[in-house]
């Protein structure tokens, strides 16, 4: 337990990125928890302001669509609402990072130069940063531990990979009070299905949706480990509270499936038999995240959603999501 770090209940609570997925899943549970008050910014790259409809509600919530790239911006933010604690959950889909690869890496770097900087010149007390298991690369040891070396093949998991180090470097030098949360492949409502940048599940649903056949990249035996977002953002809670400075935790299940089956569950599942595409293989696609939860299971009390329960209630989420803004 870290006593001198502000408890969630009560407190000011910024998230960069809150727009998004995972963000905003987020903010719902620190309210949820009792903050006082939360604090939004995403540009909306690909955020959307309605997945923060039910916490806006509340009062409790200000949405600044601004970047967080902007020290400027942040200073604002930390100034008017004497922020305590700092999700940093702000970046740009990995996709990106194929079409524009420069930024997507800066992006990732930046947001947390910033916040770390603001940090240590004493604007708030605690940030709990976001990384990701893209950080890793593809497996030289399975199943992946914290320990696992970086080895990125993205520039968006370069980006995120460099992230990391900085958070553990200020913590080195400055003392900080952050660590690192590490998420594996995450599903579930409101993540984004439009266009290029949408995952494998939302995209497929959406396909299904509008008719479109799915299509499946290389021959489908890459393999993910996946989380339902309702379990990450229950275990980032819990972490808050027990997270050493600058330590990472894994955050993951016990399961991985390769994408073909994953495709065949998602069609199954919406009752799809039609024909799926198949494209060329996706350069640079990690073949395989086999991740090893032993650490989390020992930090918390860590429950886990099963994967076809979690599976149904996202096709459904984007089945009545989909039709409504058709
Ligand atoms: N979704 C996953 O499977 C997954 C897996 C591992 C790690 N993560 C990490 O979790 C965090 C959240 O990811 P997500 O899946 O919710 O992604 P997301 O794309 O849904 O959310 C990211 C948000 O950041 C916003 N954003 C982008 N650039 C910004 C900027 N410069 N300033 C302000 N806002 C900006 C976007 O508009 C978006 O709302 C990220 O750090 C990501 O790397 C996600």
């Amino acid at each position: 337990m870290n006593t001198n770090r502000p408890k969630i209940l009560g407190s000011r609570v910024l998230v960069t990125g809150g727009a998004g997925f995972i963000g905003s899943h987020l903010v719902d549970q620190l309210l949820a928890r009792g903050a006082s008050e939360v604090v939004v910014i995403d540009n909306l790259f690909t955020g959307d302001e309605a997945n923060l409809a039910d916490a806006m509600k509340t009062g409790l919530v200000s949405l600044y669509k601004d970047d967080a790239e902007l020290a400027t911006s942040l200073e604002y933010i930390f100034t008017k609402h004497k922020i305590d604690i700092v999700f940093n959950c702000a970046t740009k889909a990995l996709n990106y990072s194929f079409l524009n690869p420069a930024n997507a890496f800066s992006t990732n770097v930046n947001v947390v130069l910033n916040l770390l900087e603001f940090q240590r010149r004493g604007l708030f007390k605690a940030l709990c940063h976001f990384s990701t298991s893209e950080v890793y690369g593809s497996a030289v040891y399975e199943p992946m531990d914290e320990a696992h070396p970086k080895n990125p093949t993205t520039t968006y998991a370069a980006g995120k990979a460099s992230a990391d180090f900085a958070v553990e470097s200020y913590v080195k030098m400055f003392d900080l009070d952050a660590f690192i949360v590490r998420p594996f492949n995450n599903y579930g409502p409101r993540q984004n299905y439009k266009g290029y940048l949408a995952g494998i599940i939302p995209i497929t649903a959406w396909r299904i949706l509008n008719g479109i056949s799915p299509e499946l990249h290389g021959d489908g035996m890459q393999s993910r480990d996946f989380i339902y977002v309702h379990d990450t953002v229950d275990a980032v809670i819990k972490l808050y509270d027990v997270m050493l400075k600058g330590e990472s935790v894994n955050i993951s299940t016990d399961n991985q499936i390769s994408i073909r089956d994953l495709l065949q569950q998602v069609c199954a599942e919406m009752g799809y038999r039609g024909e799926i595409m198949n494209k060329p293989e996706r350069k640079s696609d990690v073949l395989c995240h086999n991740a090893s939860n032993e650490k989390i299971r020992k930090m918390i009390d860590y429950s886990l959603t099963p994967f076809d329960i979690g599976l149904r209630e996202t096709l459904t989420w984007y089945q009545q999501h989909i039709k409504e803004v058709a």
